[in-house]
């Protein structure tokens, strides 16, 4: 994949070779993310930052990586402050976005607008969340949190839990890894499977995979376990959300009884499903992906607007 003007839509478009370049600059950018040296590398450059979703993570990270980056941020963060709600079209609002800025930040409550969206834009799209659909940018960050964790990817058992019908950071994530020789163990309950089209991807790309509703079992297996919450907006029957919610609990003694070498990763916000008390296990990672998010930001920024 050639990153320079490419709108970032789906983990799909990835390879390896694309892969392994943008971590090489994360890395590069790191000390910039944390904070212990500036940099002048996107001056005079501005992000569109387009948030018709709630966000704290995505929406701060991309900010914080253009702004550190010397960079600046134009946006958006409520759709009743948009022309949306008075009938604008996606490609129409993206074609007038261009004229502000060099690159757009786009995250929408629904599965594919994104794409749709970026028909209409003259300069680059970044998908920071469609819908139940896909979060490429989440899933990156995830990567480059769990080769840093573990040193390597290949050969790790992955267990991702909770809601994997509309986790859109699941769909993302899972087709990312398939550049990589991994199993995944899918623990939820039947009415929040992993949808079958993405079943049918991991098939494609031979992608051992098992589903099960047994949790501590797949503890035992895994030398990851990747938590979602389950997604409440999602619902159309608050009552089935109800139901289903606190359906798996990670805790400290749960893990510590399990496997106390796993790797705890969540994309967050977390409501419920992993305690605090989890903090204090050293395979607890949720907040160390957080910061590793601006430093994959950073650099696909970066690749995108072509300088690096
Ligand atoms: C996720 C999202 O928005 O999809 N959060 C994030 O971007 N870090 C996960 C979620 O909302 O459950």
């Amino acid at each position: 994949m050639e990153y320079t003007n490419a709108n970032i839509l789906s983990s799909k478009q990835f390879d390896s070779r694309s892969l392994e370049q943008l971590f090489k600059v994360a890395k590069e950018l790191e000390p910039i993310a944390q904070k212990k040296l500036p940099s002048d590398l996107l001056r005079g450059k501005v992000l569109a930052s387009v948030f018709l979703e709630p966000s704290t993570r995505t929406r701060f990270s991309f900010e914080t990586a253009m702004n550190r980056l010397g960079g600046r941020v134009v946006t958006i963060a409520d759709l009743h402050q948009s022309s949306l709600t008075k009938g604008e079209t996606l490609q129409d609002m993206a074609h007038t976005i261009s004229f502000f800025s060099d690159v757009t930040v786009m995250r929408h409550p629904q599965a594919f607008s994104v794409s749709v969206f970026s028909e209409g834009s003259l300069v680059p799209v970044i998908n920071a969340g469609d819908g139940s659909n896909e979060h490429p940018t989440q899933a990156i960050a995830d990567i480059y949190t769990l080769h840093k964790e573990k040193g390597s990817i290949d050969g790790l058992t992955i267990a991702f839990l909770g809601d994997l019908k509309y986790s859109r950071v699941v769909h993302s994530l899972s087709s990312l890894l398939c550049h990589f020789s991994v199993k995944f163990i899918f623990v939820s309950p039947q009415a929040l499977r992993m949808p079958e089209s993405e079943r049918q991807f991991l098939h494609e790309k031979g992608v051992y995979f098992e589903e099960t509703e047994n949790l501590e079992d797949a503890i035992k297996k895994s030398e990851a376990i990747y938590v979602t919450r389950i997604q409440r907006e999602r619902f159309e029957n608050q009552d089935e959300y109800e139901r289903l919610y606190g359906v798996y609990i990670i805790s400290k003694s749960l893990i510590e009884r399990c496997n106390s070498d796993v790797l705890i990763m969540s994309p967050l916000p977390r409501c419920g499903e992993i305690t605090q008390d989890t903090d204090q296990l050293d395979g607890a990672c949720y907040f160390r992906q957080v910061s590793n998010g601006v430093s994959v930001r950073m650099a696909l920024l970066s690749l995108v607007l072509g300088k690096i």
